[in-house]
């Protein structure tokens, strides 16, 4: 970069700044309920999770949610519903080549074969176009991940599966807040999945949650997060004063449905003392959201003058980008490496995290499924060349002019 286009000089002061890539907040709220739950007695799943469950699914604009122990989880979930649909294991999920190493995985841990399709550089999100010739007769869904909070292009993709008869479910898990044209991440699909965990905007700590479009489907998740008990519904906890369900004996011959079991489960329930943290951090929902908003927009709209060495998403007008992180990804005309970038914003304070991996030829977990280095140049580019950086709600406009001012002064060092 040029001398020219250099935007300040370091100031001295600057020396300490640390850009951290997460944050927390656990307001009084949460601290109130987290106590009642200690004091109650009942810290696994009960009230406070059935409350929390229904304040997401508002948020979301959907009629339920269900809540579990991660964003995997949720992934896992949401596609093993499909087996009360009629597949099979070992049928077909299509999901991004890059990706969190987490959706993948999540693809076989719910007994499926993920047929991984790549991305378009410019949104790091699924190519639509690649879609179509990865379907085959066992292709069962189409899990779309909204990397970064940048919505995935979904209207073609939600166009496709109706078109072969498939599901979306959405991975969700970046992109709480994420709106595409006038719909919100996670209820676009059959299914969204969510993370919970502490770098998300909504967290528990550690947590999931899927979004669903239909009761029926809820009581499935239910089921699966509990075993696979027939013990489904949501109203034992929050209509009685007791907690104790009135329908638990309704089993043939008076049995007890918690001891039924309809399905395949596992055990990844939420308990209170995450619910309540979540609850508290929904309260400020609005203001972590718009604080996120505020720090991408800013380091977005000064991001063009590192063209074309250093590049970034855009927001389009058809879409609000719930902020994760702020992804780098390094040109090809740089004549500098990642480590070096990296190297330099973590000696200034700055956190990096790479931009994940081509997940079918960059991580060794899928090597058995047969994937060749070079099937998939996008996600393996940025498998090579991204980085992401924070843009959380302790983060001030201040700390995200130093981040623009850090990679200033490392291009104005690495490049001419
Ligand atoms: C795209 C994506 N999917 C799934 C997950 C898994 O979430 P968790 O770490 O809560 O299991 C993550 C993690 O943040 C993610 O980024």
């Amino acid at each position: 970069m040029g001398k020219e286009q250099a935007v300040r000089p370091l100031e001295k002061g600057n020396a300490r700044r640390r850009v951290t890539f997460g944050t927390i907040w656990i307001p009084d709220l949460a601290k109130k309920l987290i106590n009642e739950a200690l004091e109650s007695g009942r810290v696994s799943s009960g009230r406070l999770v059935r409350q929390f469950e229904n304040r997401f699914a508002e948020l979301a604009g959907v009629p339920a949610a269900v809540a579990v122990s991660s964003g995997t989880d949720a992934d896992v979930l949401a596609m093993a519903v499909l087996y009360d649909y009629g597949a099979q294991p070992g049928d077909e999920i299509i999901v991004p080549a890059l990706s969190f190493v987490a959706t993948g995985n999540a693809v076989f841990h719910a007994g499926f074969t993920p047929v991984f399709v790549d991305i378009d550089p410019k949104t790091l999100n699924i190519d639509p176009a690649g879609i179509e010739a990865a379907i085959t007769p066992r292709t069962r869904a189409i899990m779309p991940v909204h990397l970064m909070g940048k919505p995935a292009d979904m209207d073609p993709i939600l166009a496709i599966a109706e078109k072969h008869g498939l599901w979306v479910i959405e991975d969700a898990a970046e992109a709480h807040g994420a709106m595409y044209k006038g719909r919100a991440a996670g209820a676009m699909g059959h299914l969204g999945a969510f993370s919970l965990y502490v770098a998300h905007i909504i967290t528990t700590g550690e947590g999931g949650i899927v979004t669903a479009q239909k009761e029926e489907h809820a009581e499935i998740l239910r089921s699966l997060r509990s075993h696979g008990r027939a013990c489904k519904c949501n109203v034992c906890t929050l209509n009685t004063a007791s907690g104790y369900c009135p329908k638990r004996f309704s089993g043939q011959g008076g049995e007890d449905i918690r001891f039924v079991f309809e399905r395949t489960g596992y055990s990844c329930k939420m308990n209170e003392l995450e619910a309540a943290i979540g609850l508290g951090n929904m309260e400020l929902y609005h203001d972590i959201l718009a604080k996120r908003r505020e720090n991408l927009m800013y380091v977005l709209s000064r991001f063009d003058r590192f063209n074309p060495y250093l590049t970034s998403i855009r927001e389009e007008a058809h879409e609000t980008i719930g902020p994760h992180a702020i992804p780098i990804v390094i040109g090809p005309q740089a004549s500098f490496t990642r480590a070096e970038l990296t190297r330099h914003l973590e000696q200034s304070g700055v956190e990096t995290r790479t931009l994940f991996a081509s997940m079918p030829t960059q991580c060794v977990g899928f090597q058995r499924l047969g994937y060749r280095l070079g099937q998939f140049p996008h996600a393996e580019y940025m498998g090579r060349y991204g980085i992401h950086v924070g843009v959380h709600h302790d983060l001030t406009v201040d700390d995200m002019q130093y981040v623009i001012d850090v990679l200033a002064d490392f291009l104005e060092k690495h490049q001419d």
